[in-house]
């Protein structure tokens, strides 16, 4: 029998999985709550949480007994009959969103995409079919070729072109450029609230005053693509709300299903009345597994006090990060809410990502010279001040070398 070893797990997948990722040289086997451990037994504290997925943090006991006891009864039966959980989530997440309907999926992307397919429906049954998409720059929506076509970043789209055509991007938080860009001719605007991938940038709420007025003056409809910002990640349900938005359309997925893939379109009633059997669909999507996890994960959010406690560390978070900022001049900014932060750094972020990895904190670099910080909701003060001396001792070292 071969042992596994760190360069037996590296040696297989070099030879088998396709090769995308660029992965740290770490292979993680356990969890516990906001700490990870890899294959050598060693600690680190999760600031990063599998990229906004892993909210109720690892191995938490509700979660896996739900799960487990799921397994135990049915798993998965397509969306040919009925089962006893998908209206209980949907009717969770209206509550939740104000948005009475849902699709499930499985993935942010595929969340993305069924509410571009949606808005193009509603404007097609309206006999004015409108297919243009006013989208930002900066964003980042997912891989699929929807999704790809309203991602800005030019290095993501050129290998795919052409992609879908009729797409506007304009400038985040500028008013004026948005007012312009917006017509009757235009099907719906995409926006995350919180730009993710982008760089950690929340929309301001002039920003999204400008939205809601295009949409008005011109009918477009309003896609909120929260699979990042959304349940509970910025202290609030969803941003789009906190900033006075009124999406038609919003795109959940990462934290509702705790490590459990499941994704979902939440959609108005307005935009319903206009969608028809066959449409759209999905084999997986919305099955007893995936609708358990989120149950269990929004039991936990509203009924089990989740949301305020976000709302509490958040704070501690942003105070202690900003004070990190005031000791470390390659921090530039610090962007955020609740527990979605970025630290814009003078340069380029790796350095600091990989010696945060080499003092046991997890975080992750994203365009370019942004450190991005996504803990697990559950995360407690006292284990943000630990992960803070981490990064702390990533940004002495690497601010160091300067
Ligand atoms: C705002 C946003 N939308 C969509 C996606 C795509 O989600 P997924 O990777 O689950 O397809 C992401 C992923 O990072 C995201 O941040």
């Amino acid at each position: 029998m071969t042992t596994t070893t760190i360069d037996t797990v590296q040696t297989l997948e070099s030879r088998h999985i396709l090769q995308l990722y660029r992965r740290a040289p770490v292979t993680f086997v356990r969890g516990q709550g906001v700490r990870l451990y890899d294959i050598d037994g060693r600690e680190y504290l999760d600031l990063l949480s599998g990229i906004g997925v892993a909210s109720l943090g690892h191995a938490h006991p509700g979660l896996a007994r739900a799960v487990a006891d799921q397994a135990q009864t049915l798993l998965h039966t397509s969306n040919l009959f009925y089962h006893p959980l998908q209206g209980q989530l949907a009717e969770r997440l209206a509550n939740l969103s104000g948005l009475s309907r849902a699709f499930f999926c499985n993935s942010g992307t595929e969340a993305v995409e069924a509410c571009l397919k949606f808005a193009r429906r509603y404007w097609y049954t309206r006999g004015e079919p409108r297919a243009e998409i006013v989208a930002l720059e900066e964003s980042f929506h997912g891989r699929t070729f929807g999704s790809l076509s309203v991602t800005s970043d030019e290095h993501y789209r050129a290998p795919f072109a052409p992609l879908l055509p009729g797409v506007t991007f304009v400038a985040v938080n500028e008013p004026s450029a948005l007012l312009a860009a917006v017509s009757t001719s235009t099907a719906a605007i995409i926006a995350e609230p919180v730009q993710g991938e982008g760089g950690v940038r929340p929309l301001t709420p002039a920003f999204a005053e400008a939205i809601t007025q295009a949409c008005a003056r011109t009918g477009a409809l309003l896609i909120a693509d929260e699979v990042q910002s959304g349940l509970g990640r910025t202290g609030y349900p969803f941003y789009s709300a906190a900033i006075g938005l009124k999406p038609h359309l919003v795109s959940i997925g990462k934290a509702l299903g705790g490590g459990v893939p499941v994704g979902a379109a939440l959609v108005s009633d307005e935009v319903a009345q206009a969608i028809s059997f066959g449409d759209h669909g999905s084999t997986y999507g919305g099955n007893l597994l995936a609708c358990r996890a989120a149950l269990c994960f929004l039991d936990e959010l509203v009924g089990g006090g989740l949301l305020a406690h976000v709302g509490r560390v958040g704070r501690h978070f942003e105070r202690s990060l900003k004070a990190l900022a005031a000791r470390h001049a390659i921090v530039k900014e610090v962007r955020g809410a609740g527990l979605m932060w970025g630290l814009e750094l003078t340069r380029d972020a790796t350095p600091v990502v990989r010696e945060g990895l080499a003092r046991g904190v997890i975080v992750n670099r994203t365009a370019e010279k942004v450190v991005r910080l996504l803990p697990p909701l559950v995360i407690t003060e006292a284990e943000i001040d630990q992960a803070i001396d981490r990064l702390e001792a990533a940004l002495a070292a690497v601010g160091a070398g300067e």
